[in-house]
This record gives structure tokens, sequence and C-alpha cells, in this order.
């Protein structure tokens, strides 16, 4: 008999509609070898059964703040026992609680007591989802280095397709067994992170840039930073916050994001080149806005530094082994022959080559296919999450350092 204890799921479940399908979520979770308790809110409680909980984990749903007079108090035993904590589904409320601090029922207050890897899968109406409180909700969430995964798209309980349903149990399961299966195998290095797009100023109000949204720098970075990495994140402008402990530095146009690199290159072991840098830039930065009436202007461009390629020429000269060096390359058209070529030009250890004319995956998605190019090599990864993707992308270089 195996006596091994089992990891334990603690999964808090909210009054969403989409709480039936966190019993789905018990039972992948018992597939997989781990252990659930259920904390259930008083609104979870009005559309799933404690009793069907009690049933499915075989141990007693936890619905109150003082509802165990054996334990000395409650929500810090069971913060404590968690090897992750999940909330599937998160409803909107109990995910602007959280974000807020706020802690009056026996979930909240566990969410805030758990020193345990923190997995949060929101289900909430579109107008919810979408109001700017929510948004920055998310936002703080994610600084805090909480695992959010979701919300997809589909049919919502109030007969809309739009935004805001929970994302499958397989997709929550796949991410809880993501973050217990983290070590520390990136502790001691150094990694280096370029993301988003830059701009260049023609003057104040235009400029030439990329639809890049960053997410795959940032899930990098967070997933670095979660194996014990110490990450600098060099970052054009972009909609998302900066992970919690990772050296944030903004920059805006491609000259700015090559000096703050260049500061870091040397001392790192790994250097990912994940931003989508613009190629040219206007030869002249008007300090006035241009007016019209004066014809067509004659807009001249000049082509902006590579950065990837300035940073291994220098590592080269100094005839140093690090950093390894990570590229992108995103491409509409004959995408290994040109990843295959950036490889060789840019003197990359890897090029992770991406297909930019597919509308499911790339720049704005959620969602990525890559395959890894090195001399030599090729390997096509399934389509993932980007967050996934961060996970699959450290593996693949810690395998080649
Ligand atoms: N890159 C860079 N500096 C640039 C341009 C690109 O560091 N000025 C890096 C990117 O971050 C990426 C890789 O080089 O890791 C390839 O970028 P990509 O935009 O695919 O290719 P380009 O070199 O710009 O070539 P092209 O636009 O012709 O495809």
């Amino acid at each position: 008999m195996n006596n091994e204890k089992k990891q334990l799921v603690l999964l808090g479940v909210t009054g969403s509609i989409a709480a039936y399908k966190a019993c789905e979520l018990v039972r992948l979770y018992q597939k997989a070898g781990l252990d659930v308790k259920v904390i259930m809110t008083k609104h979870a409680q009005k559309l799933v059964g404690a009793a069907t909980f009690r049933a499915l984990t075989g141990h007693a749903v936890a619905t109150e703040l003082f509802d165990d007079p054996g334990a000395a108090i409650h929500h810090i035993s069971l913060a404590e026992e968690a090897d992750v904590f999940v909330i599937a589904p998160c409803s909107a409320n109990v995910l602007n609680k959280i974000a807020h601090g706020i802690a009056d029922d026996l979930l909240t207050t566990t969410a805030l007591a758990t020193t345990a890897p923190f997995i949060c899968a929101p289900a909430m109406n579109v107008a919810m989802l979408k109001n700017p409180l929510t948004h920055e909700s998310l936002k703080v969430l994610d600084h805090a280095g909480v695992t959010i995964v979701g919300p997809g798209e589909g049919y919502l309980a109030c007969g809309s397709e739009d935004s805001g349903r929970m994302s499958s149990p397989e997709e929550i399961c796949a991410a809880t067994l993501r973050v217990l299966a983290r070590t520390t195998d990136l502790a001691g290095k150094r990694v280096l992170i370029t993301t988003g797009p830059t701009r260049e100023f023609l003057d104040p109000v235009r400029f030439i840039s990329s639809p890049s949204s960053g997410k795959t720098g940032f899930a990098l970075a967070r997933e670095a930073k979660a194996r014990g990495a110490e990450v600098v994140l060099v970052s054009g402008p972009t909609e998302l916050q900066s992970p919690l402990g990772v050296e944030y530095v903004p920059v805006v146009s491609a000259q700015e994001m090559l000096e703050a690199a260049r500061a870091h290159f040397d001392s790192a072991d790994i250097a990912i080149f994940a931003a989508a840098v613009a190629d040219y830039r206007f030869a002249e930065q008007l300090e006035e806005k241009f007016k019209k009436g004066a014809g067509l202007p004659a807009l001249e461009l000049t082509e902006n530094p590579d950065i990837l390629a300035t940073l291994v020429a220098r590592r080269n000269a100094t005839n140093e082994k690090k950093p390894f060096v990570v590229g992108f390359a995103a491409e509409t058209e004959n995408i290994l022959a040109n990843a295959e070529a950036k490889l060789k030009a840019k003197g990359a250890d890897l090029i992770i080559a991406n297909d930019v004319s597919d509308l499911k995956i790339g720049f704005a998605s959620e969602h990525n296919r890559v395959c890894f190019v090195t001399q030599g090599s090729r390997e096509q990864t399934e389509l993932m999450s980007k967050e996934q993707l961060a996970t699959v992308i450290l593996d693949y270089i810690l395998k080649k350092l």
C-alpha cells in the first residue's frame, strides 16, 4: 500500500453559476492523485449543495468561520494545510474582495491567511469582468503572484456569448498541477527578459508601434521568478502589471530598451528577447505636434539598433559563454526557414518561432504554439496558454544550459 501523504488542494467555491463545474474539477484532482478539501461561500451553497462536495471529497465542507469547534482557528488551520489554494469559480464579488484584502467570511479570510501558491479562476458576467474595478483587481492579484486562469469566452449564464466564462476544469487542473510541480530549479540564476512593443514617436502625439501585448514576456518573468530566478523585466508600454519581486524597467523606445538591456546583459545567465521592437524610427523627432495643411509630410525613417544582435555580438567579442540568448521570430510566412535565418544572423542560441498571421495565436491572443529552433534541431509545441508556454520555454532553456 502507498502510504505517501497526498498533496492537498484547498478548493474555494463561490456563488457563480459555474459552481457545478467545480464538482468535475474535484474529480480531475482526485484522478491526478490529489486530496481535495472544499470551502464554500454562502452564495455557492445556493447553487450546489455542500453535501455534494462532501460526498465527492470524503471531507467535511467548510462553510463558516467558526464552524469547527475542534480546530482552534479554522481558517488558519485550513490555510496552513493546503499545498495549493484554488478558487474556482471565483465570482466578481470574491475576486474584488480578496484583491483588497477584505476578509469577511471563511473563504476570503483563508485567502488572506494562506501562504500556499494561489490560483484563481474567475467566472462572471461580461459587464462585471470589463468593469474597471474588476480589471484593477485582476491586476492587483496578478502583481501579488496569484495565478489567474482564464476567464475564457463562450456561452454565459446571462444568455450571451462573451468573455467571463470559467476556464474548463481540465485547464484549471493542468494549471494546478503545473504550480504544484514547480521547483526552484532557477535559483541562483539571473534572467533578463525584454518584452512588449516599443514606441517610436514622430511628435508628442504620434508613434510607430506594434500590437504586442507583452503577455509572453510577463508570463516568463512570473514563471522564472516563481522558480527561484532573479528576474529583470525590461518592458515597452503595456497594460500589464509587473510581477511582485521582479526588477521592472519600463522603457518606451528601442534605443531606451537597448540601454536598459545592456545594463543587465553581462550579469545575466539567460537573456530572453521577447520584445516586438520597432525596426525603424523617425529620422527626426518633432518637439511640437505636426499640423495638417502644410502638405503631405516627408517622413524619413532610420533603422533602430537590433538589441539582440548588438548584445550577442558584445558577448561573442569577449568570448563569454553566458548569457544563453533566446530570441523570438514573429513570422507570417516561411516560419521555420525565417527562424533559422534569424538564429544564424543574430547569433542567438535558441529562436522560438511563431506564426503571427494565425489570429488564434501570437500577439494579443491568450494562446500560442511555437517551434524551438536551435542549430540542427526543431521542436514543435502544442497549442497552449501563454502561462503554460512560459513553463515549457524555461524547461527547454534549462535543458540547453
Ligand atoms: N529584436 C531586437 N531588436 C530589434 C528587432 C528584433 O532585439 N530591433 C529581437 C526580438 O526581440 C526577437 C528577435 O529579435 O527576439 C526577432 O524579432 P522579429 O521582429 O521577429 O524580427 P526582426 O529582426 O525584426 O526581422 P523581420 O522584421 O525582418 O522579421
